[in-house]
C-alpha cells in the first residue's frame, strides 16, 4: 500500500505487472481490530490517498446480519478518513453526514426504511450523484432504488470472528480490490 505507483492508474492497466483486475476478494476478520484494519485500507482508497489510485469518492454497500460488523466497519472508515467526535450509528436517523476537508461522507442505514416518500423527501437521489463517500448498511431494504455500488461488502459470522466477501461492481471498485489484494501480500 505504501509503494508509490509512478503514473495515474488506468483501471484497465495491470499496475503491478502481475495482478489481474480483481472483482472478488475474501478477507478473514478474526477480531474487531481486523475489521478496523480493513476499514483503514478502504479509507485510504475512498479518500483518494493511494498514489496512482482512483480519485476520492465512492459508494460502498455493507451487508450482513445484525452484529456482523457493518457499523464497526463504517465507523472505522470514517475515523481513519479524519472524522473526529462521536460517530453515531444511523440506524434511527437513516443518515449521518460528515465533511472532512472538502470531501463529504454519507453513512446510511436502511434497516428501518420502509416508504418511498421518505426516499424522495430525504433527497437520497441527490446525495448519490455527488462526489462523496457513501456507506450504506442494509442496502437490500431500499429495494431497486439504489444503483449498484462501487464495492459490495458482505460480512458473515465465522467462529468468534467474521469473514468479509468484497465484490466490485465498477471499474473503481475493481481498482480498489486490486490494491487491497496487493496490500495483503
Ligand atoms: N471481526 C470481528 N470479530 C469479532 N467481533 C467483531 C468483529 N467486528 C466487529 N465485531 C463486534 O461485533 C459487533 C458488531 O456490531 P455492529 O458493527 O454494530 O454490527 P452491525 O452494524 O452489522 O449490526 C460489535 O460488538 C463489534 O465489537
Ligand atoms: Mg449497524
Amino acid at each position: 500500500m505504501d509503494d508509490p505507483v509512478p503514473e495515474a492508474a488506468d483501471p484497465k492497466r495491470d499496475f503491478s505487472g502481475k495482478t489481474p483486475p480483481a472483482s472478488l476478494l475474501e478477507w478473514a476478520l478474526p477480531d474487531e481490530e481486523a475489521t478496523i484494519a480493513l476499514a483503514r485500507n478502504l479509507a485510504e482508497l475512498a479518500c483518494g490517498r493511494v498514489p496512482g489510485g482512483a480519485p476520492a469518492g465512492g459508494r460502498i454497500h455493507l451487508r450482513g446480519e445484525l452484529g456482523a460488523g457493518k457499523t464497526t466497519l463504517a465507523r472505522g472508515l470514517l475515523r481513519a478518513a479524519g472524522v473526529t467526535g462521536r460517530i453515531k450509528s444511523p440506524s434511527y436517523t437513516l443518515l449521518e453526514s460528515y465533511n472532512v476537508s472538502n470531501l463529504y461522507f454519507y453513512h446510511l442505514d436502511f434497516y428501518r426504511f420502509s416508504n418511498a416518500h421518505e426516499w424522495r423527501d430525504a433527497g437520497f437521489d441527490e446525495l448519490l450523484d455527488t462526489r462523496a463517500v457513501v456507506l450504506i448498511e442494509w442496502p437490500e431494504q431500499a429495494g431497486t432504488r439504489l444503483p449498484p455500488p462501487d464495492l459490495d461488502i458482505r460480512l458473515d459470522y465465522a467462529g468468534t470472528g467474521r469473514r468479509a466477501v468484497l465484490s466490485a461492481h465498477s471499474e473503481k471498485g475493481q481498482l480498489w480490490l486490486t490494491y487491497l489484494s496487493a496490500s495483503r501480500r
